[in-house]
């Protein structure tokens, strides 16, 4: 049986989004069913509508990736979590997201599913490891195993974190993610697709 791998995730200025579409290739390499689904903005739409990038990645988001929806979280045998770093903290787009489980929370309908998290900063040492840690604290009360790529590949010796991948990227996607951040994207969706596999076997 195939696992089901979930991608969510959170890009304003789209550099999240490449990592996401890294997560995504690499959990169809390791085997998996993978949807992959952005959390729309929380802004005004005239707030965004002034700022050509933010308007332009949001398009183009939207184009291309279905909204994220509560039941894509039931669906999935293994969710890969993504956001931009707002203050070492995770986005309050994916915040509210999350804060929408309560009825799947309080049925343990989310327990036992496989978690991992992947972000961005705009500078080095700008919270990239704090914000993956603030998706493990939900995923504990949701009773999750978090799958996180620790130093499982070379590639981690190179970028990333072992608590999952990162980019250190230009604000308006001026600088995007470079190979070696979306290598390890790759390799850790690859990873939680392969040890989902294993889970769901049992
Ligand atoms: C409100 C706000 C808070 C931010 N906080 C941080 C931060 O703590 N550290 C940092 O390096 N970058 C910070 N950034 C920059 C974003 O993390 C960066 O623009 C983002 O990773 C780009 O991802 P995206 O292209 O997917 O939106 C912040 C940006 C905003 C708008």
């Amino acid at each position: 049986m195939k696992p089901k791998v979930l991608v969510v995730f959170y890009s304003r200025t789209g550099n999240v989004a490449k990592l996401a579409d890294a997560e995504a290739e690499g959990a169809l390499a390791g085997g998996a069913e993978v949807r992959v689904v952005r959390v729309d903005d929380l802004a005004p739409a005239e707030v965004i509508s002034s700022n050509e990038g933010w308007r332009q990645a949001r398009d183009t988001q939207r184009a291309k990736y279905p909204e994220a929806r509560i039941d894509d979280l039931e669906w999935a045998d293994a969710i890969i979590f993504g956001t931009p770093t707002r203050y070492g903290n995770m986005a309050a787009e994916m915040k509210l997201y999350l804060d929408k489980t309560a009825s799947l929370w309080a049925e343990g309908k989310l327990a036992n599913k496989v978690g991992s998290a992947f972000t961005s900063t705009a500078t080095t040492h700008g919270g990239n490891e704090t914000t993956l840690l603030t998706f493990f604290i939900p995923m504990s009360h949701f009773g999750m195993i978090i799958v996180p790529p620790g130093y499982t590949d070379p590639i981690l010796f190179q970028a990333g974190t072992p608590y999952g991948a990162s980019a250190v990227v230009g604000g308006r996607a001026d600088i995007p993610p470079t190979d070696a951040d979306l290598q390890v994207a790759h390799h850790q969706g690859k990873r939680v697709a392969e040890i989902t596999a294993k889970i769901i076997a049992k």
